[in-house]
C-alpha cells in the first residue's frame, strides 16, 4: 500500500447559501487567508501526487485563487451540477489511476492538522474514514457499526431513524480508499434518498457488503474536523485558529498579557522575551528579535525587528525592517522600503516609505520622509517633509550624516542635504544645501515699528 501513489479530491463545488455572502465558500477567508488554502497546506504535507480540487460555484474564482498559490500538484475538475459528494468525486476519478490511493477532503475544513491527516492515510484499510464524536451530531452523517463494532455504513442526518439519530460518532468527510475500488462502489451510488443526491458516503455500506475491511479513525480534536456553514461558524473557526497560534507563540516564551485581543494573520518568528500587547495584529511574515516590544494596537505586516525594538502604540508598519534596537511611535506609520538602523528614533504621526535612516537619526514628531536617505544621527525636525513626487516621478533625497533640518521645512526632490549641515525653520530647499554651513530659505522676520492696527468702521 505504502507505494501506491497518493492522489487527493478536495470537494470545494459547493455555494455555502448560508454565508449571505457573494464569496464561494471554500474562499471566505479565515486568519486572512482563504479557508481552502489552510486545507491544501495540511493536505499538501502529505505530500501527494496530485490534488483535484473539485469546483463549481464561483469557479473563476476558485481557480483563480488556486492559480495563485502556484503549485503545478493542484489541478481542478469542473462539476457541473451539484449532485452529492459521491458524484463530485466521480468527477475526478477519470484523472486518477487505478493502482492510485485517494483520500477526499472537504474544502471547507481548515483547521486539520497535517499530522492528523498523516495519521490517516497510514490506514491499511481498503476503505477508511475519520470520524469523530459530537456532543450535537445534528447534520452530520452518523457511523453506523455491528455489534462486534465493525463499521458498515454511514446514515446521512435527514435519512437517519431515531435510534440512528442518537449516534454520537460522526463522519467527518475526509475518507480514504483505493482508486480502483472506490470508483467501482462510487458506480453502484444511487440517488434513492431524502435529498435525492448521490452520497459519497453510501460506499461505506457497499463496500462492507462486499467483504472489504472497513476502518473508522477517531480524531481526538473535535476542532480539526469543523466546518463553516455560515458567519458565525467562520467565527467561531477564527478564534479556534487564533487561540491555536497565540498558544504556539506563548509557548515559544512570547509575552502576552490579553492575548483573546492579538490576531495573528502571519507566519511570526519570535526571539526571547518578546512581549506583544493588547489588540496587536501581525499579518504576512513577521519576525521579532529578542525583547521586541509590540504595543498595545500596532498592525504589523511583512516586517521584521532586530532586537530591543520597541513599538510603542498604534503603529501601522508594512514592509518596514529596523536592524538595530529602535524606538517608534506612537501613532507612527512605517511603510514599504522603510529600514532603520540601530538607536533610530521614530516619533508621533510620523510616517516613512522608501525611506533608510542611519544609526541614531531622528524624526520625532510630524514629518514625512519618503525615498530618502537620512544619515547616521541626523534630525529631521518636527514638520519636515521630502517633496519627492512631482505630480508625475518620483524624486530622492539624500541627507547626510549629523545633519540638523529645523523645523517645518520642505526638502524639495531632488536634492541633497550635506553632512553637518543646517537648515533653518521653515525652509523650502530646492537645492544643495552644503555640508558644514547654515542654508535658510525663507522670507526674514521683518518688523514695522508703530504699526497702527486698522478699527472697525462705524
Ligand atoms: C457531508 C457528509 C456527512 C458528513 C459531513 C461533514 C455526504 C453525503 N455527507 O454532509 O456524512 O458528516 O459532510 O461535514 O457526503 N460538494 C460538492 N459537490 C456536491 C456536493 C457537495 O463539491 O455536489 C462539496 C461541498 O461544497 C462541501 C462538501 O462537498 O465542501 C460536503 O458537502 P455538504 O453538502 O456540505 O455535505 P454535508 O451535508 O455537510
Ligand atoms: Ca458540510
Amino acid at each position: 500500500m505504502k507505494d501506491k501513489p497518493l492522489h487527493l479530491v478536495v470537494l470545494a463545488a459547493g455555494e455555502g447559501k448560508r454565508m449571505n455572502s457573494g464569496l464561494p465558500k471554500v474562499l471566505q477567508p479565515l486568519a486572512g487567508k482563504p479557508m481552502l488554502a489552510h486545507l491544501l497546506e495540511a493536505a499538501l504535507a502529505l505530500d501527494p501526487e496530485r490534488v483535484h480540487v473539485v469546483i463549481g460555484h464561483g469557479a473563476d474564482q476558485v481557480s483563480a485563487m488556486l492559480e495563485a498559490l502556484g503549485d503545478d500538484r493542484i489541478s481542478t475538475v469542473l462539476q457541473l451540477e451539484r449532485l452529492g459528494t459521491g458524484h463530485a468525486v466521480q468527477q475526478a476519478m477519470g484523472d486518477i489511476s487505478a493502482s492510485a490511493r485517494v483520500i477526499v477532503l472537504p474544502g471547507d475544513m481548515p483547521l486539520v492538522r497535517s499530522e492528523t491527516l498523516a495519521a490517516f492515510a497510514r490506514s491499511p484499510s481498503a476503505l477508511a474514514v475519520l470520524s469523530f464524536r459530537a456532543p450535537d451530531p445534528r447534520g452530520y452523517g452518523r457511523i453506523l457499526r455491528d455489534d462486534q463494532g465493525r463499521v458498515v455504513g454511514i446514515r446521512e442526518q435527514r435519512d437517519a431513524s431515531e435510534a440512528e439519530a442518537r449516534i454520537t460518532e460522526v463522519n467527518s468527510g475526509v475518507l480514504a480508499a483505493d482508486a480502483d475500488r472506490l470508483a467501482e462502489w462510487l458506480g453502484r451510488v444511487d440517488n434513492d434518498n431524502a435529498q435525492g443526491e448521490y452520497y459519497l458516503t453510501d460506499c461505506i455500506a457497499l463496500a462492507a457488503a462486499d467483504g472489504a475491511v472497513v476502518d473508522a479513525m477517531c480524531c481526538g480534536d473535535p476542532e480539526e474536523t469543523q466546518g463553516a456553514n455560515n458567519m458565525r461558524q467562520l467565527a467561531e473557526l477564527e478564534d479556534a485558529l487564533q487561540r491555536r497560534r497565540r498558544n504556539a507563540l506563548m509557548d515559544a516564551g512570547v509575552r502576552m498579557p490579553d492575548p483573546a485581543s492579538v490576531q495573528i494573520r502571519a507566519r511570526v518568528t519570535a526571539g526571547r522575551d518578546v512581549v506583544v500587547e493588547s489588540g496587536a495584529i501581525l499579518e504576512g511574515e513577521v519576525r521579532l528579535g529578542d525583547g521586541v516590544v509590540v504595543s498595545a494596537g500596532c498592525v504589523l505586516r511583512d516586517s521584521q525587528l532586530a532586537a530591543g525594538t520597541r513599538l510603542e502604540p498604534y503603529c501601522v508598519l508594512e514592509g518596514a525592517e529596523t536592524t538595530g534596537a529602535c524606538t517608534i511611535g506612537p501613532f507612527a506609520r512605517l511603510r514599504p522600503g522603510t529600514v532603520l538602523a540601530a538607536g533610530v528614533r521614530i516619533g508621533n504621526f510620523v510616517e516613512t516609505k522608501n525611506a533608510v535612516f542611519g544609526e541614531g537619526a531622528k524624526a520625532n514628531h510630524l514629518a514625512y520622509a519618503g525615498d530618502a536617505r537620512i544619515g547616521p544621527r541626523a534630525n529631521l525636525g518636527a514638520g519636515t517633509i521630502t517633496c519627492n513626487y512631482d505630480g508625475a516621478n518620483k524624486h530622492r533625497t539624500t541627507i547626510g550624516a549629523d545633519a540638523f533640518i529645523g523645523s517645518n521645512s520642505a526638502l524639495v526632490a531632488p536634492v541633497t542635504i550635506g553632512d553637518r549641515a543646517t537648515v533653518g525653520a521653515g525652509s523650502v530647499i530646492s537645492r544643495e544645501a552644503p555640508p558644514d554651513a547654515l542654508t535658510v530659505a525663507r522670507a526674514r522676520t521683518r518688523t514695522v515699528a508703530g504699526w497702527e492696527r486698522p478699527v472697525k468702521k462705524v
